[in-house]
């Protein structure tokens, strides 16, 4: 069976301030994982964070990028200033920035070139809502999000990955089962194959996100097609967030 490397990443989505900042890196530094890991915290802490990560093998990403390079674009934060600061991915197109902060599709397009161009590793976020389960249309929806964000990228050797977060999962406490998502995992590699070709679909990291936590992190992993975890509200106690990597 072919296992990537996982790769769990926290996002601390509009949580945590310093208290969590010191807590956490003083729980990660110095430690070993067979999984990478990285934390998506707020962007103001993404400086500070990587001071005192750098020299772990932490990575650090961000929560959101611009789709504009630079100009008279207030409130927003590039891809290359991302870089520059010393973060390695950004998450695109989490559900609530598209049902809260419109991004759509299109938008998820650009900022995936963006991020790709600046040297970064996107993480595209895809999911349904219960309303689109339960009309059986989940791979319907799957398929336009995929292939709007994705259609004629030149991948070369740039790293993608993709984050697979039913929103019906997202901190209510039901995450998918582990089949469950191996399903949809095995179906977004189908469309990755037919976007990117068979080996490079291959090397794809998909992740699941939505509810993880300690008692189901190892059992979705075993999956095929689970490579990883995007994990919310459990990565906002180090503790809890440790127990996670350390089994990845
Ligand atoms: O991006 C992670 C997220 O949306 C899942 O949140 O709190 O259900 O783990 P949570």
């Amino acid at each position: 069976m072919n296992k990537r490397v996982p790769i769990v990443i926290a996002n601390w989505k509009l949580n945590g301030g310093i208290d969590l900042l010191c807590t956490s890196v003083a729980a990660f530094i110095g430690k070993h994982f067979s999984a990478k890991i990285a934390i998506c915290p707020p962007y103001l802490y993404l400086r500070d964070m990587l001071n005192f990560l750098q020299h772990s093998e932490i990575m650090i990403g961000t929560q959101n990028v611009s789709k504009y390079e630079s100009g008279a674009y207030t409130g927003e934060t590039s891809a290359q200033m991302i870089k520059e600061a010393g973060g390695s991915l950004c998450l695109i197109g989490h559900s609530e920035r598209r049902q809260m902060f419109h991004e759509n599709d299109p938008s998820c397009k650009i900022k995936v070139t963006r991020v790709l161009n600046s040297g970064l590793m996107p993480v595209l976020c895809v999911g349904e809502n219960l309303q689109q389960r339960e009309a059986g249309i989940t791979n319907d929806v799957l398929f336009r999000q995929l292939h709007d964000a994705l259609d004629g990228l030149d991948l070369g050797d740039k790293r993608i990955a993709v984050a697979y977060e039913p929103v019906w999962a997202i901190g209510t406490g039901k995450a998918a089962t582990p089949e469950e998502a191996q399903l949809v995992h095995e179906y977004i590699r189908s469309e990755l194959t037919v976007l990117f070709g068979k080996e490079r679909a291959e090397s794809i990291h998909i992740l699941y996100g939505g509810s993880v936590n300690k008692n189901n992190a190892y059992e979705l992993l075993s999956q095929t097609d689970i490579d990883g975890l995007l994990v919310g509200g459990a990565s906002l106690d180090p503790e809890h967030f440790m127990q996670i990597c350390l089994h990845a």
